[in-house]
């Protein structure tokens, strides 16, 4: 089965609104002529409105950095899946390792800088991912191994572990919906790309995992993402991979020319 590309831009907290209107303006024309390609950005939060304004009637498509696990009410500084929906987003990333916590500054301590940031654990990556795909929105489910679980050999336990907890009470027929991204944490904002080897290795035990919990229909059906440090000059080889469906991309997103020619290596 030939699963569709999918290229997203994580822009992460940058951009002002007039920033974001510029970068997206600059990408639309690099761009338009995709149409094998599923091309998607996420502005912040505050940017979401305009740009998918901008973005409307093109091939580019609106994603959001977060959602919350309850339709409305008294949650201070969350986002609900209605007001996504509103200003027309499709995609939510889910379980990145920023919000949960798991940056390679803290690789000695890993477990205690778990809940450090943003609280995000398996547990409520699940509960966001089982809202998500109730709500209509389609989840862009992160998953990866820190620098010393990878160097202690832990990156498949991790990586499997992960996805059984993200997986929880996720019904077969749903599961073509998401997306998985394979983020190496200690590839991420490095420089230091996985190599396309080792990556698409991840991703076929990711997909292996997939197939146990939700049946082969489903471990065909679903893409997985490579994240971390792709640019421009590695995205070819990285995309041709057999088991890597995409890309999440962090700081090549936020220039035009780059993310452009990202976008363009998978086509
Ligand atoms: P970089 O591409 O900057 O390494 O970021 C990857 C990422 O975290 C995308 O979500």
């Amino acid at each position: 089965m030939s699963r569709k590309k999918i290229i997203a831009g994580n822009w992460k907290m940058n951009k002002t609104v007039p920033e974001a209107l510029e970068l997206v303006k600059a990408l639309k024309p690099l761009v338009a002529g995709v149409t094998d390609v599923e091309i998607v950005i996420t502005p912040s939060f505050t940017a979401l409105y305009p740009v998918g304004i901008e973005i409307a009637g093109s091939n580019i498509e609106l994603a959001s950095q977060g959602i919350f696990w309850k339709a409305s009410g008294a949650y201070t500084s969350q986002i609900s899946a209605a007001q996504l929906l509103d200003v027309g987003v499709k995609y939510v990333i889910i379980g990145h390792s920023e919000p949960r916590g798991r940056f390679g500054v803290a690789e000695e301590g890993a477990n205690d800088e778990f809940y450090k940031y943003f609280g995000e654990s398996d547990h409520t990556v699940n509960l966001k991912t089982l809202f998500a795909l109730k709500s209509g929105l389609l989840p862009i489910v992160c998953v990866g191994e820190t620098l010393a679980e990878r160097k202690a050999g832990e990156t498949d336990t991790i990586v499997r572990d992960q996805i059984v907890k993200a997986l929880n009470k996720v019904e077969p027929s749903s599961s073509s919906q998401i997306v998985f991204a394979y983020e190496p944490v200690w590839a991420i904002g490095t420089g230091e790309v996985c190599d396309a080897v080792e990556a698409d290795r991840v991703c076929g035990v990711i997909r292996d995992q997939i197939g146990i919990q939700l049946g082969s229909a489903a471990a065909k059906a679903i893409r997985i993402q490579y994240g971390g440090s792709m640019k421009p000059d590695n995205a070819a080889e990285l995309l041709a991979k057999e088991n890597i469906d995409g890309g999440l991309i962090g700081g090549a997103s936020l220039k035009a020319q780059d993310f452009a020619a990202i976008v363009n290596a998978a086509s």
